[in-house]
């Protein structure tokens, strides 16, 4: 459970921001089996009721070299209404790390009769290097699908250039969102800056299903 803090902290952006929500109904956690072990799981973050994820952008820092490096730092969800109509400030990512800029932009198919939302992930994730240095969370991709269509026959990869990060591999796909349902909500799992210390910022994250 999270701390009462939380709670009212959460109540208090819901009051005043009205477009992140902190909780909403679900029917599904979409998780990896790979994903790496340091820091903390955040708070979830919701799209506005009515609204799926269409799309998102990553912020990767890039190769370091002989620096420390750390790679994927957060994902951001794009939110739109089911006819495809996107809000630009209906954003999600959950808790960020510090490092690295933001790619562009990578929506689902939106065409004018079908829109098309996010269904199903995986993820590259660089195992412990030991006394090596650590990155964790690498790159993801994503699956897309129009609501209503079979998971197993209609859904397309969506994913943003160079197609991988540097270092580590790939889960397997994830389970998808029931046909009805789209991904809704975000959850990352972020360690806090290490100082001189190895930093590897995102670890982990999951994704929620909403009907
Ligand atoms: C986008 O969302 C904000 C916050 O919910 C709202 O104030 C604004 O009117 C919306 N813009 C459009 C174009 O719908
Ligand atoms: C979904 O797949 C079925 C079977 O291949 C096809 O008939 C249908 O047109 C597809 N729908 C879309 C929106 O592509
Ligand atoms: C992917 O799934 C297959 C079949 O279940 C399994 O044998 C394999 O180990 C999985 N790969 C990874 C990277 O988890």
């Amino acid at each position: 459970m999270f701390p009462t803090r939380f709670l009212l902290f959460n109540s208090f952006v819901i009051l005043c921001g009205g477009f992140i929500l902190s909780s909403r109904d679900y029917s599904k956690i979409l998780r990896v089996p790979n994903g790496g072990q340091y820091g903390y799981w955040s708070q979830a973050e919701f799209c506005p009721l009515g609204t799926y994820a269409s799309g998102y952008s990553l912020k990767i820092e890039p190769n370091q070299f002989f620096g420390d490096d750390t790679a994927l730092n957060a994902i951001r969800l794009l939110c739109s209404d089911k006819q495809g109509h996107r809000n630009i400030t209906h954003q999600i990512s959950s808790v960020q790390g510090p490092y690295g800029s933001w790619s562009k932009e990578e929506v689902c198919l939106q065409s004018y009769d079908v829109s098309s939302f996010l269904t199903a992930f995986q993820l590259q994730v660089e195992p412990p290097q030991g006394a090596g240095d650590d990155t964790m969370a690498n790159f993801v991709h994503f699956k897309c699908r129009p609501f209503g269509d079979d998971p197993a026959l209609n859904e397309t990869i969506l994913t943003l250039a160079p197609g991988h990060g540097s270092w580590g591999t790939w889960s397997n796909w994830t389970e998808s969102c029931d046909a009805n349902e789209a991904i809704c909500g975000i959850q990352t799992k972020v360690e806090q800056v290490q100082g001189s210390d190895d930093d590897t910022a995102l670890n982990d994250v999951v994704f929620y299903c909403c009907e």
